[in-house]
Order: C-alpha cells, then sequence, then structure tokens
C-alpha cells in the first residue's frame, strides 16, 4: 500500500517534470505565425525588409542587413535587440518580451536562405 502510493508520487513528479520540459522546449522554438506578425507591427520589416532579407522601405540611412535565416544564435539576437549597435533602436523588454523575440527569431528561421550566385543562371551568362 504504502509503495504503491510512493510510485505513484513518484510517477506525477516524473510527469511534472517532463511536461515542464516539454514546455520550455516548446517556448524555445517559438511561433512562427506571431513572428511575422511582430516582425511587422513591431517595424522590424521597415529595416530588414518583410523576409528578413535586409534592405530598406524606411527613410534613407535605416538600412538593415539580412536577418534570415539567422546567423546568430537566439541568445544573441535577444542581447543585441535590447543593446543594439549603429542604426538600430533599441528594443526594451516592456516594448517586445523573450518570449516575442523567440517568435521573431523562429519567423527568421522558417525563411530559406538564398540560393548561391553560381545557382542562378542569369548571373552566370
Ligand atoms: C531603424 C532601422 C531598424 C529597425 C526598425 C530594426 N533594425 Fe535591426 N538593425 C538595423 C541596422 C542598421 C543593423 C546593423 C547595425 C550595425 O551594423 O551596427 C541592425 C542589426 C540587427 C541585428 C544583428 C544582425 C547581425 O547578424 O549582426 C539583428 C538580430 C536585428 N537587427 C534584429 C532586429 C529586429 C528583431 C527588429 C525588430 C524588433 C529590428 N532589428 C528593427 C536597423 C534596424
Amino acid at each position: 500500500m504504502r509503495q504503491s502510493t510512493i510510485s505513484v508520487l513518484l510517477s506525477t513528479m516524473i510527469l511534472c517534470v517532463a511536461q515542464a520540459f516539454g514546455q520550455t522546449a516548446a517556448a524555445k522554438a517559438g511561433n512562427v505565425e506571431n513572428g511575422k506578425k511582430l516582425f511587422v507591427a513591431d517595424g522590424c520589416y521597415q529595416c530588414h525588409g518583410r523576409q528578413g532579407q535586409g534592405g530598406s522601405s524606411a527613410p534613407v540611412g535605416s538600412y538593415g542587413p539580412r536577418l534570415a535565416p539567422p546567423r546568430i544564435p537566439v541568445e544573441a539576437v535577444r542581447i543585441y535587440v535590447r543593446h543594439p549597435s549603429g542604426g538600430m533602436p533599441p528594443y526594451t523588454a516592456r516594448v517586445l518580451s523573450d518570449s516575442e523575440i523567440d517568435d521573431i527569431f523562429a519567423f527568421l528561421k522558417s525563411i530559406p536562405a538564398p540560393p548561391a550566385v553560381k545557382d542562378i543562371p542569369l548571373l552566370n551568362q
């Protein structure tokens, strides 16, 4: 009797821990659709292009580099977005939460890399 109670308790604990890990993994993976929305809503697209391809639809001087697919890990993006260099404005946690940055990262990761120049026939004539 006592032993079965202990084993029920133990398996409940293991399930909880497993679930918590599962949730962390899901949160880390980010939500692509939400990231895509945030990329527009928070103005990232103005300097980095709608597909994170780089470029600018903002006034001259706001050119942002290509972001997709990301070259740096999500941890680095989180730090960078809060303390950017050059012409990028900082986004505090009040404007953009860490989990929203994760979603933007997931969106950028979902975008395929551009083809290499050697694979574009028109550029090889
Ligand atoms: C006003 C223009 C502007 C806006 C808006 C903007 N950025 Fe940037 N971003 C830049 C510029 C310019 C750089 C390059 C700065 C440098 O080279 O010092 C940059 C660099 C970055 C980098 C580093 C890229 C790398 O690989 O080194 C990341 C990541 C980034 N931006 C993400 C974002 C995200 C996410 C948003 C929206 C929440 C955003 N940016 C909004 C202009 C902008």
